[in-house]
């Protein structure tokens, strides 16, 4: 059976459910993008590494499993983490995790790499320290001025989110040092990130995540809310402190977007790519690529800068690469066929205050935007139960639009990367058609197979 919804540029599991991105380096010249992994099962009972590699990040190669549960600190798995270069050598950092009679146990873990084929396990890893629950998790390691820093994401023995720091000089023994930031990361902060962008602006992402009760007809049953954000700051090394410059804000505005996680590439880039797949429980247990025995998948990855007190996030420019059979449509209106589910579409407004439809796969996706009421508006039909879901951004001018699909995803870039809307949708292979309204004067939307 042809699988309608297999991506072509994204990267996503040949089995099994993939969620957060891990490990991400450019390593001797090679893109290493690590996963989180259930090569067994589509759900979360197990998780190993799994590993992409690339020359440019737009063509991927599987290689299979990277690390696996086989020690004493990562029995029940090998959560989330990252990587860095020092001396020729991958470190990875990780979280080993544990539960023995349903109590939890984590610990960071380090192996190294020379080869980037084998990935050796080393035996000194951290143990949680007093203050903190064994929901400590997702290590993210960077170079500073003097020394290595360790961000973990955290919970407080209060049982709020937080954000732990610790030091390093050789890279194999940590020293805690604080909690560096603990303002309403609901029960446990996952997925924490810190990086400078722009010479002077520090970015800390924090991923909070708490778990509540609801109950409706069917009964009482726990549900997760979790999403991904940031604060623009400044990280004082000295102090180690960070203050934040501006209020918390959404990474992304769209529907599917969690655990991001960046790297810096060999041309300075910061790069950043997220799991596109954080769907609620209804839509990740009917979500149609289980028939082909895997679920979920990772963002396109983006270029984040720091523009006029604002994050930008553009899609990696090697994407344009894939760009052929080129059209442009120039009609106030019209509608028209992709050749199938993987296109770029991109406008550039000549005047960003006029109204402006457009709806992607017959329907499934739509942008809407208001000049009136400063909305620009997307919608999403729930592949769960029919319905359009829907999601709103107080916008004053729409000076540009580019979207990106994939075969099962749509990211929507907003006025050059000041906004993204990332989500999955299904829709049968011959829902192809595009409809757009609100095109001015010298406005081309233009179309471009990927
Ligand atoms: C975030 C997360 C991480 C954890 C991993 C386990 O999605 O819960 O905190 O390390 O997934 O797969």
């Amino acid at each position: 059976m042809d699988n309608p919804y297999k991506m072509s540029y994204h990267i996503e599991p040949p089995q099994g459910l993939m969620n957060d991105p891990n490990g991400f380096i450019q390593f001797k010249g090679t893109y290493y993008f690590f996963h989180q992994w259930n090569r067994f099962q589509m759900d979360h009972s197990y998780k190993e590494w799994g590993l992409f590699i690339s020359q440019d990040m737009v063509h991927w190669e599987s290689r299979g499993s990277a690390l696996l549960p086989d020690r004493e600190e990562d029995g029940h798995g090998i959560h989330s983490g990252s990587s860095i270069e020092h001396d020729g050598k991958m470190y990875l950092f990780y979280t080993g995790s544990k539960k023995d009679n349903g109590i939890r146990k984590s610990h960071q873990c380090i192996a190294i790499s020379e080869n980037g084929h084998t990935f050796i396990k080393q035996r000194e890893c951290i143990h949680t320290p007093g203050g903190f629950t064994e929901h400590h998790r997702d290590p993210k390691v960077w170079r500073g001025k003097d020394n290595w820093w360790m961000l973990v994401g955290a919970q407080k023995s209060d049982l709020a989110g937080a954000v732990a720091l610790y030091s390093s000089h050789g890279l194999l023994h940590w020293n805690y040092e604080r909690v560096l930031y603990d303002q309403d990361l609901d029960q446990v902060c996952e997925c924490p990130d810190l990086f400078r962008l722009g010479g002077e602006t520090d970015i800390l992402v924090c991923c909070p995540q708490k778990r509540f009760w609801t109950e409706d007809a069917s009964g009482k049953r726990e549900e997760v809310s979790s999403y991904a954000s940031y604060i623009p700051g400044v990280f004082q090394e000295e102090r180690m402190s960070f203050s934040p410059a501006q209020p918390r804000k959404l990474l992304d505005c769209g529907f599917d977007f969690y655990s991001p996680q960046t790297f810096l590439d060999d041309k300075g880039r910061r790069i950043m790519a997220g799991w596109m797949s954080r769907m609620d429980d209804a839509q990740e247990a009917l979500c149609p690529t289980r028939d082909f025995g895997y679920i979920h998948c990772l963002t396109l990855p983006r270029v984040l800068t720091w523009e006029h007190g604002m994050l930008h996030q553009r899609p990696i420019e090697e994407v344009f690469g894939l760009r052929h059979d080129a059209r442009a449509y120039s009609e106030p209106k019209g509608r028209f066929s992709a050749q199938n589910g993987q296109f770029e579409l991109c406008l550039l407004r000549k005047d960003p205050h006029q109204p402006l439809s457009l709806s992607l796969r017959s329907h499934t996706v739509y942008i809407t935007y208001c000049p009136k009421a400063q909305i620009l508006e997307i919608g999403r039909k729930n592949w769960a139960n029919g319905e359009m879901q829907i999601r709103k951004l107080s916008l004053d001018a729409l000076s540009k639009l580019q979207i990106f699909s994939d075969n099962s995803s749509a990211e929507i870039f907003v006025n050059d990367g000041e906004a993204v809307f990332s989500m999955r949708y299904f829709t049968q292979e011959e829902n192809l058609q595009i409809v757009y309204e609100g095109l001015q004067q010298g406005e081309y939307l233009e179309y471009f197979a990927l």
